[in-house]
């Protein structure tokens, strides 16, 4: 008897909870159009297994700002070029905060990280920091150019000694990308292969997991379901782990341990200024440097290594565009030397092309919420015309020059998002994707072993980053000049297959 009154109780309270949250949040965006069909109490979380596709056809209906219900929240999405901007730049400080999130909760990480931090005087502070320590401008572009050209040695010595020629893309360059971000962020670089790369690749895949789709908003909304939700236990693990990492690692970087070398790294810096009794206004606790780590790495290794896969793929169903790409490395850059920062302004059909990659994949679509959401902005037929195309030209004036920064495309371009909460490691992320993508092209032609997975992104798999189904890829290494036209494969002897098994 006692346990149907404490049920019923418990029951109410909850249903009173969520009607005065519903009712609240439906008030204070009466003016905002909302989605038609809600169920009570969950709202549209059936929509939610495709987020980044029902919202497109959100947007098609109801225009570039509308809301939906999730749990009795109202979540308002911004698609159009003109919301984001004044959300994102002219009101920047309004929309720069981040929402209150029970995942993030979670050990304190909405205090430490970059991420999930909302706007405080602390965020700037880091944010200012970090950007100092990466130095992506002068001679820190040359050390970020020697750094990935070490990686990039490694990574092709992997594809030789592959098995019949056979990897997976995605492991292999994720393995790079790692080590790079762990360099600049620790002042370490892990064997390939070796156990903490794939450690860190398991905690990528368990926080990816654990901000799936929308229907784990639930997480947020009612932590006292936590332990029914398989998010929520990948959340736990994905801490546990990275909280294990670190221990392991954290070390490396400390000036005071005989293994940390001298060069500069995000860790340290921060750590001196935790150090110096000038700076006392911030608190930069070790959990605020396991954070900054946590957040560098994540942030900074699964975006690059899918872009790079993703334009991998397309190549493989758009053999004429990789024909291009050769043509141009080959006129530009030539055999003798690898590909470098300097060549990437001579280069515009490979920079229209990571540009048309970032905009057709849209692998990072929902943003971090704000929210503001530019998957939709990045298919809206009013402004591509042929958003579902892959066409690199978009980026490119008639006579062949890479678009200027201010040109109608380039500026709805924002894969990186915009204002004061804009990717911190942009710049980063574009040399690194041309010197990643160069490289592997100047040595290899791709091509499909079997028929690849489609190149449509609404068919990727949804996590904080979307991801491309598996497929194989067959890598031939090329010399200068060789450009292999598509059915030519009885043509080649030496072949070698990459296979993509995620
Ligand atoms: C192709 C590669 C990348 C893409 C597409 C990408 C995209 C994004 C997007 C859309 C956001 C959210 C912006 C917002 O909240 O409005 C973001 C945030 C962030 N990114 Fe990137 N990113 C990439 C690479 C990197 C790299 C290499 C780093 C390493 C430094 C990095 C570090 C971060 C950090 C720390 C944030 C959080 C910033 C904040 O909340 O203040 N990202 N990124």
């Amino acid at each position: 008897m006692l346990t149907i009154v404490l049920a019923t109780t418990l029951l109410v309270l909850f249903l009173f909870h969520l009607y005065k949250t519903t009712y609240r949040h439906r008030l204070k965006y009466a003016d905002i159009p909302a989605v038609g069909w809600r169920w009570p109490v969950v709202g549209n979380l059936f929509d939610m297994s495709r987020t980044h596709l029902v919202l497109t056809d959100w947007y098609e209906k109801y225009g570039s700002v509308f809301r939906f219900s999730l749990y009795g929240e109202e979540i308002v999405v911004l698609s159009s070029y003109e919301s984001i901007f004044e959300a994102l730049v002219t009101r920047g400080s309004d929309f720069a905060g981040r929402p209150h999130m029970t995942r993030t909760d979670y050990q304190d990480r909405n205090r430490n990280s970059i991420v999930w931090q909302t706007y405080t005087p602390k965020l700037q502070f880091l944010r200012k920091q970090i950007h100092a320590s990466l130095r992506m401008y002068g001679n820190g572009l040359d050390r970020l150019e020697a750094r990935c050209g070490t990686e990039i040695e490694v990574l092709v010595a992997r594809i030789e000694a592959a098995p019949n020629l056979t990897f997976d893309p995605w492991s292999l360059l994720y393995d790079s990308a790692c080590n790079i971000m762990l360099d600049l962020a620790l002042g370490l670089r892990l064997p390939h292969e070796g156990p903490g790369l794939n450690r860190l690749k398991e905690i990528n895949g368990l926080f990816n997991h654990s901000f799936g789709p929308g229907s784990s908003r639930i997480l947020d909304q009612f932590p006292a379901l936590n332990f029914l939700r398989d998010e929520f236990r990948a959340l736990k693990t994905a801490v546990d782990l990275r909280n294990q990492f670190w221990a392991d690692h954290q070390h490396n970087c400390d000036s005071a341990h005989e293994s940390a070398k001298t060069d500069n790294c995000v860790v340290r810096d921060l750590q001196r200024l935790a150090r110096d009794p000038n700076n006392s206004e911030f608190d930069i606790s070790e959990d605020t440097l396991k954070e900054t780590f946590t957040n560098l790495i994540l942030a900074g290794t699964d975006t690059t290594t899918t872009a790079v896969t993703c334009l991998l793929l397309v190549l493989l169903h758009k053999p004429e565009i990789q024909h291009r790409l050769h043509e141009e490395l080959d006129h530009v850059v030539g055999g003798a030397r690898a590909p470098s920062l300097g060549d990437r302004e001579h280069m515009p059909y490979t920079e229209a092309c990571l540009y048309e990659t970032l905009r057709y994949i849209s692998h990072v679509p929902l943003a971090v919420p704000h929210a503001t959401i530019c998957d939709t902005l990045h298919h809206d037929k009013t402004v591509w015309g042929d958003p579902w195309n892959f066409r690199p030209e978009r980026f490119l004036t008639d006579s062949g020059r890479l678009v200027p920064a201010h040109h109608y495309c380039r500026k709805r371009l924002l894969a990186f998002g915009a204002g004061r909460r804009v990717c911190l490691g942009e710049t980063l992320a574009k040399n690194r994707l041309y010197l990643f993508t160069t490289a592997l092209l100047q040595r290899y032609h791709f091509r499909s072993e079997g028929s690849p997975p489609p190149l449509d992104p609404k068919s990727f798999t949804l996590g904080i980053v979307l991801h491309p189904g598996q497929f194989r890829i067959q890598a031939i290494p090329r010399t200068t000049g060789d450009h292999i036209t598509e059915n030519t494969n009885d043509h080649i002897d030496t072949g070698a297959s990459m296979s993509l098994n995620r």
